[in-house]
């Protein structure tokens, strides 16, 4: 997968399958499935280092996870997050964390401030509707687009990013309808959370899709797995086996 494959991705109405993730060992685990992107998203500050929010998210938190999951990839696409009020600084601010996201090994950002950024060489996915970084002012995590104007604002917000050289646009939280015709009127590709089955592609938390995530799950996420179970399963045979002495076993120690 590379930049130009999403827009063939588009052409030949193939969705493309995106996915978060943060660390190594996961990395590994994705590099051998048939998701097509990664996303090192901010939310790596919540699911990976507990906070409430993305925005306790910094140029160094991306940048090390971007590196992990870049270590553990060949040929993945991965899209580095820019974490919040990275990109709204002055233009050489902006430009010094674009790059160290890029030399830490993402081969496109997802960002806001899109034209300069794309015209230094630096591919960028847009996001638009609920961005997460912005839940301040947008009075919580709620469905953006919804009513006349707010669509339309939408639509004009994604156009602008289409027009700002954004070679795919994320689409979170908005109306299905309203996704499908942004879908529709855009040559760029959407990539939707929570934005119905019409957009060209779709995202989710790794997290979220694995059951591991707190018990808050949004109508939008579809859980594969039981992991939180499975994983407390796992721990308290091990803690059993630990306790009745049945762990380890001879053939798991060393002899003289
Ligand atoms: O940070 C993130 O993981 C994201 C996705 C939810 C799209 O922005």
């Amino acid at each position: 997968m590379n930049v130009l494959d999403f827009q063939a991705c588009k052409a030949r109405q193939e969705k493309i399958v995106m996915l978060t993730c943060y660390d190594y060992t996961s990395a590994r685990i994705v590099q051998d499935s048939d998701v097509d992107v990664i996303l090192v998203g901010d939310s790596a500050a919540m699911v990976m280092h507990g906070y409430g929010t993305t925005i306790p998210a910094d140029i160094e938190m991306m940048c090390r996870h971007i590196e992990s999951v870049s270590r553990g990839t060949e040929n993945k696409f991965i899209v580095g997050d820019m974490p919040f009020l990275s990109f709204r600084q002055s233009r050489t601010d902006n430009m010094r964390a674009v790059a160290s996201v890029m030399k830490a090994g993402a081969h496109a950002v997802n960002a806001g401030t899109i034209a300069h950024i794309v015209k230094s060489g630096v591919p960028v996915m847009g996001h638009l509707g609920l961005t997460p970084q912005s839940v301040n002012q947008l009075g919580g995590y709620r469905v953006q687009g919804r009513g006349t104007g707010a669509a339309g604002v939408l639509r004009k917000e994604a156009l602008a990013c289409e027009q700002a050289g954004c070679f795919a646009v994320v689409l979170e939280c908005v109306p299905d309808e309203l996704a499908a015709e942004i879908t529709e009127s855009l040559s760029i590709p959407t990539i939707g959370i929570g934005a119905g089955a019409h957009t060209d592609g779709q995202v989710l938390v790794m997290q979220d899709l694995l059951g591991l995530s707190s018990d808050f799950k949004p109508r939008f996420v579809r859980k594969y797995l039981d992991g939180k179970q499975l994983w407390r399963d796992a721990f308290n045979a091990y803690a059993s086996d630990v306790k009745s002495g049945q762990f380890p076993a001879a053939d798991e120690s060393y002899g003289q």
